[in-house]
């Protein structure tokens, strides 16, 4: 009967669960009078629209925009910002040129508009948001400054997934500091793959250089300056295009497919096409319960374990954020100071860091 269940679309904000970047971070000297840059590029064919929720410091001035495939925009924060970046997809946003209504192609309660101006990501449809988002979407997390001089950030997949998306420190950039010096790229720059178009073949491999070699949003692509050594980014490499088509649980999918035969799921699945853009659900945001939300009795590390959404996350992204809890595995940590890239869609594999840094 698990398979029956179609629940219908919660309505949920980001993240009902405890989550850790719901902690606020300690601020320090004067820290709003520096500024970060926040870079956001679109490599997805279509159109993103990027939003940008700022938690503490100040954030850019604009919370949402139109981002046309293959365009950047280059953003300032507060030294001490904390916030989230994520995109949001298959947006119509009244009186804003080139966002033409598509149907998903979803059935019932799904389709329903509803006031959303995105499928994935909404924000009450407006353009510019204020505050969070609708699920599933994949984010970019940042407490930029902390008490320990140390910038924290993730992609989370704990409110689901939408697209796919890498964080690249901008270390070279502002000024030089503290962040440049010690650390290489390739330990710096999370990706998260969950949908098949972007993932390059183990055997054909292509990734997007930059991810294993960040660079500042100043310097000239052309000169060739510096660091010209490649530093290469330890990956996850056990998944093909067949299990990340497959990965997300049967009914947290945004498109389940129609139901192929009296109403009963079949089990294994393996053979009902899914859908090329299919974003997912976290078991959180679409059923909140408190075991799945680390909420109520189980908002401790302890009572919280992975649930069969985030351990299926995990394997496909091993460096993001699956449940609240998911701490360890999943933050990364650098001298405070770097400013940070938001990338959609970029294209090679899911990097897998902390696991090899552990190690
Ligand atoms: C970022 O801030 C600097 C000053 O701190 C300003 O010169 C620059 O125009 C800002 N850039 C953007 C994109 O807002
Ligand atoms: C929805 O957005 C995704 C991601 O940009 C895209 O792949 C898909 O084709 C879009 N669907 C429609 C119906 O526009
Ligand atoms: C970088 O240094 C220049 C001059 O040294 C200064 O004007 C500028 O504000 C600094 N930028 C940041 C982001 O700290
Ligand atoms: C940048 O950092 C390096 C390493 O600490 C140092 O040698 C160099 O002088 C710094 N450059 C500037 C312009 O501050
Ligand atoms: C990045 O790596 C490539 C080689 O893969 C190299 O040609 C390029 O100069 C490097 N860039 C930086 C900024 O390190
Ligand atoms: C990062 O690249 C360097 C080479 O520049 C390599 O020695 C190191 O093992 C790489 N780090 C990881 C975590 O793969």
């Amino acid at each position: 009967m698990f398979f029956f269940i179609i629940l219908a679309l919660l309505r949920l904000p980001f993240s009902g669960a405890i989550h850790h970047m719901q902690r606020r971070a300690p601020a320090w000297v004067n820290p709003r009078d520096a500024v970060r840059f926040l870079r956001v590029s679109n490599r997805c064919s279509d159109d993103i629209s990027p939003a940008i929720q700022t938690q503490a410091g100040f954030g850019p001035a604009v919370h949402g925009f139109r981002l046309p495939a293959g365009e950047s925009r280059l953003l300032n924060v507060s030294a001490d910002w904390q916030g989230r970046v994520w995109g949001r997809t298959n947006c119509s946003f009244p009186g804003v040129k080139g966002t033409p209504f598509r149907s998903l192609g979803l059935r019932g309660k799904e389709e329903k508009r509803d006031g959303r101006a995105c499928w994935t990501g909404d924000c009450g449809g407006l353009l510019d948001c204020k505050g969070s988002g609708q699920p599933p979407a994949t984010l970019a997390e940042f407490t930029l400054e902390s008490e320990s001089r140390q910038t924290f950030y993730d992609i989370s997949l704990v409110d689901g997934y939408n697209v796919a998306m890498g964080i690249i420190a901008l270390l070279d950039y502002p000024n030089n500091t503290s962040a440049s010096q010690s650390i290489l790229p390739n330990q710096t720059n999370p990706v998260c793959i969950g949908s098949p178009h972007f993932l390059a073949r183990n055997d054909d491999f292509h990734m997007d250089s930059d991810f294993a070699n960040a660079t500042s949003p100043t310097a000239d692509p052309k000169s060739k300056q510096s660091k010209s050594q490649p530093h290469l980014l330890p990956l996850e490499r056990s998944q093909s295009l067949k299990t990340v088509r497959r990965w997300c649980p049967w009914d947290l999918q945004l498109q389940p497919p129609e139901k192929p035969g009296y109403g009963i799921y079949p089990y294994p699945d393996d053979h009902i096409e899914r859908p090329l853009f299919n974003p997912c659900y976290s078991a959180c945001a679409k059923d909140n319960k408190p075991e799945h939300c680390c909420a109520g009795k189980y908002n401790s590390p302890k009572k919280c374990r992975p649930n069969f959404y985030s351990e299926k996350a995990k394997k496909i992204c091993p460096d993001a954020y699956s449940y609240a809890y998911d701490d360890e595995t999943s933050t990364f940590a650098i001298p405070s100071g770097s400013g940070f890239e938001v990338v959609f869609c970029p294209m090679g594999r899911s990097s897998d860091i902390l696991d090899h840094l552990r190690k």
